[in-house]
């Protein structure tokens, strides 16, 4: 650093954030449309009830509306979404089978995505939590969520993504060894180029509430046994160690979820690897940002893109947010 031997009032910090161009010209960091993915429900389901309460204007789309949604957010330059499925809890059972179904409501959006937008970047979830009637990310096995039992579906499940389309898988089980089993199974099968995006930092959260309303996966007492799998609010290194470990074993991309309670993870995870880093800005900061701009306590699209814009300054590529449309027609049209 170099020493300042004048200071006060030679150097007057506020001169350069007195104008408007200057604030811009001094600007360190930005949102771009291209670094945003889009997180997209449909529901297999017959689409009564598809809004919940816990997130304001996000919806269960039927597999047309979703082509609609995902080609409004295309069009906008929102270059990938990430697709999230709700099961009607009748076709539900503890070992959340239909994962496995070539023709799942998920399989079947890859496959019109691809049809139709085919340059749009289709993003799956690889986890059970969305088929299993325990709303657990894998096999329970007395009493467990069994590691490696589970492993060998989430090969299976990525596998018929794989074929269906699918660009980009995203584990977000958090097994052990899940990014190294996957890796070998798409090797082996001609998939070479699927890219693998890892919630390799996935904490034990309690702002995940809205999303698991909305897909159907909260279930009284599945919190306790999460905590078995996904990390704990306390640790640092851990997630660090975790993130060394998926790099290690074949992953492309890395996701820290949540992003606004994670940024010191953010920011280490860029500083210590060079994979590239998103952030999950998750259900319930979208939703206590929405709930309190609806009570009138704070500016919404402020409140978004300050939130947005930190998970930046961390150190991400980008970011998965539910805000995404809003924010890329802000920019698109000079608002931010
Ligand atoms: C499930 C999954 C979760 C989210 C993305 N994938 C929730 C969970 O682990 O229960 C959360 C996303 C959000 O809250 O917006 N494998």
């Amino acid at each position: 650093m170099i020493k300042n031997n004048f200071g006060f009032p030679f150097t007057r910090l506020r001169r350069n954030r007195l104008k408007t161009f200057s604030r811009n010209l001094n600007s360190e960091n930005f949102l771009n449309v291209k670094n945003l993915i889009l997180p997209l429900f449909v529901s297999d389901d017959d689409l009564s009830g598809t809004e919940v309460n816990s997130m304001p204007d996000i919806k269960r789309h039927s597999i047309s509306s979703l082509l609609k949604e995902a080609n409004e957010a295309f069009k906008i330059g929102i270059p990938s979404i990430a697709l999230f499925p709700y099961i009607n809890p009748d076709k539900k059972d503890e070992h959340g089978s239909l994962a496995l179904s070539k023709n799942n409501i998920i399989n079947k959006c890859v496959k019109q995505l691809k049809q139709n937008i085919p340059d749009l970047g289709v993003i799956c979830d690889v986890a059970l939590d969305p088929y299993t009637n325990h709303g657990q990310d894998g096999l329970i096995i007395n009493g467990q969520v069994d590691n490696d039992q589970t492993i060998k579906i989430l090969c299976e499940q990525s596998l018929i993504l794989a074929d269906a389309g699918c660009d980009v898988l995203a584990p977000s089980d958090m097994m052990d060894g899940r990014i190294k089993s996957i890796r070998e199974s798409m090797e082996k099968n001609n998939f070479k180029n699927i890219q693998l995006m890892s919630y390799s930092a996935k904490y034990a959260s309690n702002f995940y509430g809205p999303f698991r309303e909305i897909v159907g996966s909260n279930k009284s007492n599945s919190n306790n046994l999460k905590q078995t799998y996904q990390l704990s609010s306390s640790n640092s290194d851990e997630a660090i160690r975790e993130i060394n470990y998926d790099i290690d074993e074949g992953a492309d991309m890395i996701i820290v979820k949540p992003a606004l309670s994670y940024l010191d993870i953010i920011y280490r995870a860029r500083n210590e690897t060079n994979v590239p880093i998103y952030g999950f800005q998750v259900s319930g900061e979208y939703s206590m940002i929405k709930s309190a701009a609806e009570k009138g306590w704070l500016n919404e699209d402020k409140a978004a893109y300050e939130s947005l814009i930190s998970i930046k300054r961390a150190g991400a590529y980008g970011m998965f947010t539910y805000f995404a449309k809003k924010i890329a027609l802000m920019l698109k049209n000079f608002e931010i």
